[in-house]
């Protein structure tokens, strides 16, 4: 049995009885998180890019689990320039982890770590479609929208499709309705809304929206997970 399990923002872990993957970890400071660090054990972490509520407690997670970080390369060499194993990848390349496989797509966003006013570039962010127990999850992290999503619908069965809906620095609910349709997934799940108050939405009206392109949307609130 494996589970997709939400964590709040953009934090999802695909897990069986062997493996936990996590996709961004933001979980200490995120104000929505149900569970903290001490409470996941990862054997990974894929990152989708460096700001604060994505890459979240990743470091320590993985230094305290020996999990292994996937994330675009130059957050990778990031992550490994602050003690942590890593595995580097880039956008368009897919590589076979134990548990799967795992394919970065493009994201219209930045990827900066910022400490103290400075910032450190960490080159392009990325979504991740992950294979996992025979399923298809795309995880679009934060991103705007752009039509290759359609390329990612033509290639991949989705089963899940993971998207921002929170406006301001992602799509908002109306262009996550059109990505949904590119990508035509099995179940499209909001994410990145209403953990702060610049990024207020409406989770059930995106639903409803869906639904009338015939398409299922499922809010998950944190803590909640499906079984597959
Ligand atoms: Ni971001
Ligand atoms: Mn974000």
């Amino acid at each position: 049995m494996a589970r997709l399990v939400y964590h709040g923002h953009s934090c999802f872990c695909l897990e069986d009885e062997k493996y936990q993957v996590v996709i961004d970890p933001f979980l200490s400071g995120n104000p929505l998180a149900d569970v903290q660090p001490a409470d996941l054990k990862p054997t990974h972490i894929l990152v989708t890019h460096g700001h604060d509520d994505h890459l979240g407690d990743a470091l320590e997670l993985a230094r305290s689990n020996k999990a292994l970080i996937v994330a675009p390369n130059e957050l990778a060499l990031y992550c490994q320039s602050k003690g942590a194993e890593v595995h580097a990848m880039h956008i368009g390349g897919s590589y076979a982890f134990s548990f799967g496989r795992v394919k970065l797509t493009p994201a219209w966003h930045g990827s900066a770590v910022i400490r103290n006013g400075e910032i450190i570039y960490t080159g392009c962010p990325c979504g991740f479609i992950v294979e996992f127990a025979g399923k298809y999850i795309y995880h679009a992290g934060d991103t705007g929208l752009f039509g290759d999503m359609r390329l990612i619908g033509d290639n991949f069965q989705l089963d899940f499709a993971l998207l921002p809906i929170g406006d301001n620095y992602v799509m908002g609910p109306d262009d996550a309705v059109l990505a949904a349709q590119m990508l035509r997934a099995g179940i499209t799940i909001p994410m990145h809304y209403n953990t702060f108050p610049i990024f207020k939405q409406d989770p059930e009206k995106f639903v409803n929206s869906l639904k009338q392109v015939n398409l299922e949307g499922m809010i998950m609130k944190p803590g909640d997970f499906l079984e597959f």
